[in-house]
């Protein structure tokens, strides 16, 4: 029985590696998409869900969410690194569709039609998740499991010298999901800044006669120079298709339970994840953190995946 998935997402390169194999996954029944701003502002993150998924076209077409920028507004994006469409500037065309509801909505609906089947895995800024559950307060006990991409337990930020991305950007809202009494699994960039692909990787993606392999042939070169401009670096991190393989292949990866939170208040740590890593934690244990993983077995298991599927014969 595959398992049911949404797909929280600030497309984003890296995003849209990881939407190609949660889409093409035969273990997995992607129930829905929802787009959430980060990357990019909320308008463009829903216009790039849509893009994404015209561009896969997958057999049975999950429900799409529309993005609304966070309460505290968007003060950063990742245009430097993805393109100004947050698309390497692809500027696919997008079929004009019918109003699409609110992330938040889809979220809500899609829980309750499957109680605790629903794995939501969550790569972008957490203003959806915490919007759904103020929105419905039962929806914690009713959750699957949530998996998100974000935090760091010991290692440095990405944003800011404290904080990764998708939690500075909407650190209120990481606090209310840390907080929430529904079972979560964290994958900090401790763990997903190990995984640098290199150029080898264009000789690795299934070919143009794919959807998934003319897609991401069209994305890649743009994220590649993205890092080597802003970090000089000859390869790139795929942080959201790490946190995806964490589900997909678990055997690869070592979780702890740990006690977490996020600073919502802080000049200089704005954003940063806390975890009580005392000799003698006082702070409950709320989720399950990824501290560890089989770094060249989740490399293969990326290059495999992409590999695969209904797409590749297209
Ligand atoms: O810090 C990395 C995260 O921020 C990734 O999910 C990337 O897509 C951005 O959302
Ligand atoms: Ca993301």
């Amino acid at each position: 029985m595959a398992r049911k998935v949404i797909l929280d997402v600030d497309p984003g390169i890296d995003d849209a590696m990881a939407m190609c194999l949660a889409l093409t996954d035969p273990e997995m029944d992607v129930v829905a998409v929802t787009a959430v701003a980060g990357n990019v502002p909320a308008a463009q993150a829903t216009r790039n869900v849509q893009a994404i998924i015209e561009q896969l076209d997958p057999p049975r077409w999950p429900r799409l969410g529309a993005a609304s920028d966070p309460d505290t507004g968007l003060s950063v994006d990742r245009k430097s690194l993805y393109g100004s469409d947050g698309l390497g500037d692809t500027s696919f065309v997008v079929a004009e569709r019918q109003h699409l509801l609110p992330s938040e909505k889809v979220i809500c609906d899609q829980v309750r039609d499957a109680p605790h089947e629903v794995t939501i895995v969550a790569l972008g800024p957490l203003t959806n998740i915490a919007r759904a559950i103020v929105r419905d307060p039962e929806l914690t006990a009713l959750i699957g499991r949530i998996v998100v991409m974000g935090g760091t337990v010991a290692g440095p930020g990405n944003i800011t010298p404290a904080a990764e991305f998708n939690m500075y950007c909407d650190a209120p809202s990481a606090q209310v999901v840390f907080r929430s009494l529904s079972t979560k699994t964290l994958v900090p960039l401790d763990v997903t800044n190990r995984v640098e692909l290199s150029y080898n990787l264009f000789h690795q993606l299934p070919d143009e006669s794919s959807r998934v392999g003319r897609l991401l042939r069209a994305l890649l070169p743009p994220a590649f120079r993205g890092y080597r401009q802003q970090f000089g670096l000859e390869g790139i991190h795929v942080h959201d298709t790490v946190t995806l393989m964490s589900l997909r292949h678990p055997e690869l990866f070592t979780t702890k339970a740990m006690a977490g939170d996020v600073e919502t208040q802080g000049e200089l740590t704005l954003g940063a994840t806390v975890f009580d890593r005392r000799r003698v934690p006082a702070w409950r244990c709320n989720m399950e953190v990824v501290v560890d993983m089989h770094k060249d077995a989740v490399v293969e298991a990326i290059i495999r995946d992409l590999n695969r599927g209904p797409f590749s014969a297209e």
